[in-house]
């Protein structure tokens, strides 16, 4: 590369995921065999680590390809290698079908295996010591989401000398769920490991709390858990607190502003025939998203001639995740079921339904399709945050538009002026969108300019400035 690389044991301040912040793909797919990674991790921490030349650790997308550590977008990125069997045991197996649907409320059961649960402490060490050897002396680590929840332990008993935080982007479960977990007490150790814990909401944390006290026994008091070694002595203090994640707010508002890309905006419903309301929905290909009861309460607006094809089109972006398990095939096969059935009976040769997208898309082109939407749905069953949200509000310079959000994600304790609903009442979501699409001017824009305060004042920049010193200080409180 062009640029060198920080040497090792010289990195001040290092983020780790399971994802770097680029994906390796087939050089047929783009032109340097590289693709943003998915999902809402990187989009919230991609624009916070341009900004402070940090080192991010992660793995890089592909399996069996150890890869050097290179220079990208002002980063030092250190890919982490996994070998095939590790993407299946640790990515596809612990992650995604253990800790996923168990701490998204088990919407889909989660499979308890041994052998997943080896992998994963192996992978967990192995990042470990990545960030150890990368790590200059008093550096800060900050390690992210639930893939990695035993680095923080193994971090510090290879490097007590750091200020370690820990971010979990997705839901905490109770401690009534939680319990099912056969290696609840080794997770909880392991991320105790942190000086400070980060989750999205104040339930999570609380139910994070909970289950600190109730499985370890733990010491636990204004949020501060008394953590101790092996031997039970006393190790530290381990805080834990709400820190609601966001977006770059100045780049979607610059985005929006943009004369191209107000312009593919326009095309966008001229292209789908300038119908009077243009409906979206925006997700990764995921049960924990609410696809299929969007589409059902859609389809029965249809059926019963409240919303009329002539009128109305739904735009359902939907990109490719996760698309080795299981869970995710079946509902790949359900969400294109269903998508196929009511276009089939609704479409006419000028009209459709659903406009289904099943890619994903550089964000130019997602701020094209906020201004392009009158409406936009987020009906997850369960999420941490839902970044989708925040990106609308922000796109909708003009205060218009109307945003139904389900009270399941993390965004609606922000965004209380959203039309809020609970996606499993069928009904309830039908009347919601129909008030959305029938909203009167005046009230949609005042509920949107009130989102609009909200997310102005918190981007993500205040939301890494706001863990980052609260993490600092804790370390000047233990100094002392
Ligand atoms: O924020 C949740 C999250 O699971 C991230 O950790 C992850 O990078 C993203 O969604 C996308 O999922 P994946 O990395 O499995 O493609």
């Amino acid at each position: 590369p062009a640029h060198p690389v920080a040497q090792p044991g010289s990195s001040d301040f290092i983020v780790v995921s399971n994802r770097l912040p680029v994906d390796r793909v087939p050089q047929e797919e783009s032109d340097d065999g590289w693709r943003r990674s998915p999902g809402g991790l990187v989009t919230a921490l991609a624009p916070v680590m341009a900004t402070r030349e940090g080192a991010w650790i992660g793995w890089h997308g592909a399996a069996d390809e150890t890869l050097a550590p290179f220079h990208h977008g002002n980063m030092d990125l250190f890919p982490v290698p996994l070998s095939a069997d590790e993407v299946e045991l640790y990515y596809e197996g612990f992650s995604n079908s253990t800790l996923w649907p168990l701490y998204h409320d088990v919407i889909a059961t989660p499979e308890f295996h041994r052998t997943w649960w080896d992998t994963y402490q192996v992978v967990n060490k192995r990042f470990a010591e990545a960030a150890a050897s990368a790590a200059a002396p008093n550096a800060t680590v900050w390690v992210q989401d639930y893939q990695l929840q035993l680095v923080p332990q193994y971090l510090r008993a290879l490097r007590p000398d750091l200020r370690i935080g820990f971010f979990n982007h997705i839901p905490f479960p109770s401690p009534e769920i939680f319990a099912q977990m056969p290696w609840r007490k080794a997770i909880l150790e392991g991320l105790l490991g942190a000086d400070l814990l980060g989750f999205q909401r104040p339930n999570d944390t609380a139910n994070f709390l909970r289950s600190a006290r109730r499985f370890l026994g733990a010491g636990v008091k204004a949020r501060q858990v008394h953590v101790n070694d092996a031997s039970g002595h006393f190790s530290h203090i381990s805080r834990a607190e709400p820190f609601p994640i966001s977006i770059d707010v100045a780049q979607i508002q610059q985005l929006a502003k943009n004369p191209d890309v107000i312009a593919r905006a326009k095309q966008i419903r001229e292209d789908l025939g300038n119908p009077t309301t243009v409906l979206l929905g925006v997700d990764r290909l995921d049960y924990t998203k609410g696809i299929t009861h969007r589409l059902k309460a859609y389809g029965e607006l249809l059926d019963d001639g409240t919303v009329q094809v002539e009128d109305a089109a739904l735009i359902q972006v939907a990109s490719p995740s996760r698309e080795r398990v299981e869970t995710y095939k079946q509902l790949r096969e359900d969400v294109e079921g269903m998508v196929g059935r009511i276009n089939g009976q609704h479409d006419t040769i000028q009209n459709t339904a659903i406009r289904y997208l099943h890619h994903s898309y550089p964000v130019e082109e997602m701020v094209a399709l906020y201004l392009a939407a009158d409406v936009m749905l987020v009906t997850a069953l369960r999420d941490g945050m839902n970044l989708v949200a925040k990106e609308y509000v922000a796109a909708r310079g003009d205060n218009s538009g109307a945003l139904v959000l389900s009270e399941f994600t993390g965004a609606a304790d922000q965004l209380k002026q959203a039309l809020l609903i609970n996606p499993h009442d069928i009904d309830g979501l039908k009347a919601a969108i129909l008030r959305a699409v029938t909203l009167p001017k005046a009230e949609s824009s005042r509920r949107m300019r009130s989102m609009r305060r909200q997310i102005l004042a918190h981007d993500v920049q205040r939301w890494s400035e706001d863990f980052l010193s609260t993490l600092a200080q804790k370390a000047v409180r233990d100094d002392s």
